[in-house]
């Protein structure tokens, strides 16, 4: 916690060398009790999970791998919306880090010039109609140089060094994104939901305007993204005209 100034995200913190995800460690503390901010990160994951079933690329010692328990009292509905909130926090804090401008992708995804730096994978527990809780795990490449990543990923896939040219303390990318993301996760709590930071996210978007390709699990929708609802909800404009919600997809830029 040195140097850390938030209050509530990092109030309790449980460090592991290795793991083999910090979803699953901060879920299970999470069924037993753990209190909201508790902060679970570790240097290395042996099975870093992203969304959809991949795997997520965590070496030891070059990124961030951590997983926050967040209890908002807030209907089941308005939990992914808090995807959207981390990446503004996230949006803000690693432009603040590098000095250069890094841009969202809808929903989760925080690239510099095309390629992804930074995931989100957001996963909740809930009681009827309301959250019980959520583990918001939030993966950043902070110190592998472009050569280090996999074969599969290197054309996709960037860090915070390759971006800004010098490596970055991984404490201080840990209390900027904490930092950044205190205040929004508050007000996200109070107003019940995205809606007033809705315009913010706009700011930082990649997405809006392109022609996407989506992949949801529906089925391949292509499109031109239009807006975002203040769910969160994507907006696509069809080749015909007509226009379609997207509630959860991977998309392309086509
Ligand atoms: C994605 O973009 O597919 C989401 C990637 C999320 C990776 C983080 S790293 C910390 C936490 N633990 C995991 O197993 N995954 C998330």
């Amino acid at each position: 916690r040195d140097g850390l100034s938030t209050t509530l995200l990092g109030q309790s913190i449980v460090y592991r060398e290795t793991i083999d995800s910090t979803n699953n460690l901060a879920r299970e503390l999470a069924n037993n009790g753990a209190i909201e901010g508790t902060l679970v990160i570790a240097d290395e994951q042996q099975q870093g999970r992203g969304r959809r079933g991949r795997d997520w690329f965590s070496p030891p010692q070059s990124g961030v791998w951590m997983s926050l328990i967040l209890r908002p009292e807030l209907p089941l509905a308005h939990a992914a919306q808090i995807t959207l909130v981390t990446a503004i926090a996230l949006a803000r804090a690693l432009t603040r880090l590098t000095g250069v401008q890094a841009g969202i992708k809808w929903p989760n995804d925080i690239l510099f010039n095309q390629k992804k730096c930074c995931g989100i994978l957001t996963e909740m527990h809930a009681e009827f109609d309301q959250i019980h809780h959520l583990v918001l795990g939030i993966g950043i490449n902070v110190n592998i140089p472009q050569a280090d990543f996999p074969a599969d990923i290197e054309h996709i896939a960037t860090s915070l060094q390759a971006v800004k040219g010098t490596p970055i303390a991984r404490a201080k990318v840990v209390q900027t994104v904490l930092e950044e993301l205190e205040p929004l996760y508050r007000q996200y709590v109070a107003d019940g939901g995205f809606g007033t930071l809705r315009e913010e996210w706009k700011a930082h978007n990649i997405t809006l305007g392109n022609n996407i390709i989506a992949h949801t699990a529906q089925g391949t929708i292509e499109g031109r993204a239009l807006d975002i609802d203040e769910f969160g909800v994507l907006l696509i404009e069809l080749p015909d005209g007509a226009h379609k919600k997207i509630y959860s997809a991977d998309i392309m830029f086509t």
